[in-house]
């Protein structure tokens, strides 16, 4: 009787801290950075950790891009070190154009700490879930293979975790690696599709809802002056990405930020609409990694009846989301 009564005051005094307890497993690349500051600046979130993938570099340059970030936020969680390439189609060309050469922004940075002592990173996430049963809410923000591996190891996991929200796919919408397939699905098809009809609590923010929020070189200036601790860098690795996202098209602002839309829908559900239904992945030919949800339960014999549905979020309130992440960046308490 007093023992929940005690919870429920200091719940009520200390809402703020520490609600999640997450893993984030990222390809860093520019906006997997920016999504990983915004959670280390956000009182609600304790990450226990952080694992690599390939992506948007290999994967000793994205476990590198790690440490420098937990370096920059002094943080002290452990890295775990993912997969070096996709389940079975060979791994696809490091988009430099997008994030730089470096992945970075082509800022060439090099953390102090060179090497670790790495877990791999499905261990890890094995690990973490079964010693933190409905605890542990997994962030995706690349490829999906060191979760699907997790899952072929020890499918215990998808009943166990907390919740998953992962950047990953397009639902009846252009995609930004051919007409039809958003990147980090494209980069490993099959995994995407053993993690869409696992079971799992699965949440997946889709290129639908990224178009709309951008991050804009004023946004970053007013963020550097603010919280310089991260901002410079903030500012500095974006510029890149700016670029590149003007390059393409000249009538936007700025950049999207997709990864750190993850974040903001842990932070805030009602800043996001969704549709929810089960999803296959196209593993080859013409449409490869293209996200196809019947939301029509069409006939009895879909390959879609197995799977379980899927929520796809398809949009956000843009405004809001930009101002949150503006007030998380900004904020030096
Ligand atoms: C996703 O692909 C990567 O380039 C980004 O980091 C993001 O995770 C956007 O499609
Ligand atoms: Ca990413």
């Amino acid at each position: 009787m007093f023992k929940p009564l005690l919870m429920f005051l200091l719940l009520s005094f200390f809402p703020l801290y520490s609600q999640y307890k997450v893993i984030i497993d990222t390809d860093p690349g520019i906006d997997d950075a920016v999504a990983i500051l915004l959670a280390f600046q956000s009182p609600e979130i304790e990450v226990i950790g952080l694992t690599s993938t390939f992506g948007n570099h290999d994967i000793d340059v994205t476990t590198k891009n790690c440490q420098i970030l937990l370096e920059l936020a002094e943080k002290k969680i452990p890295i775990a070190k993912g997969f070096k390439g996709p389940l079975v189609i060979p791994k696809r060309p490091n988009p430099d154009f997008v994030h730089g050469r470096d992945g970075l922004g082509n800022l060439f940075l090099e953390p102090n700490q060179k090497e670790g002592n790495y877990e791999d990173a499905d261990s890890f996430i094995i690990r973490s879930i079964l010693e933190n049963p409905k605890e542990i809410t997994f962030i995706g923000l690349g490829p999906l293979t060191n979760l699907a591996s997790a899952l072929l190891k020890e499918p215990k996991i998808a009943s166990l975790v907390k919740e998953v929200i992962v950047f990953a796919g397009a639902i009846y919408y252009p995609g930004n690696c051919n007409p039809l397939a958003e990147a980090n699905v494209w980069s490993d098809p099959h995994a995407a599709d053993i993690v869409f009809s696992s079971g799992l609590p699965l949440t997946t923010i889709c290129l639908n809802a990224s178009k709309k929020p951008q991050l804009t070189k004023q946004i970053l200036n007013e963020i550097e002056r603010a919280n310089p601790k991260i901002g410079v860098f903030l500012n500095q690795i974006n510029q890149f990405y700016i670029d590149f996202y003007l390059s393409q098209n000249p009538s936007l602002e700025g950049a999207n930020i997709h990864d750190s839309l993850t974040i903001a829908y842990l932070l805030n559900k009602d800043l996001f609409s969704w549709v929810e239904g089960p999803i296959c992945v196209v593993k080859e030919g013409i449409a490869e990694g293209a996200t196809l949800m019947d939301t029509s339960s069409s006939n009895e014999f879909s390959p879609w009846n197995e799977r379980p549905k899927v929520r796809a979020c398809i949009d956000c309130k843009e405004k809001e989301v930009v101002a949150l992440m503006v007030e998380r960046l900004s904020s030096t308490s």
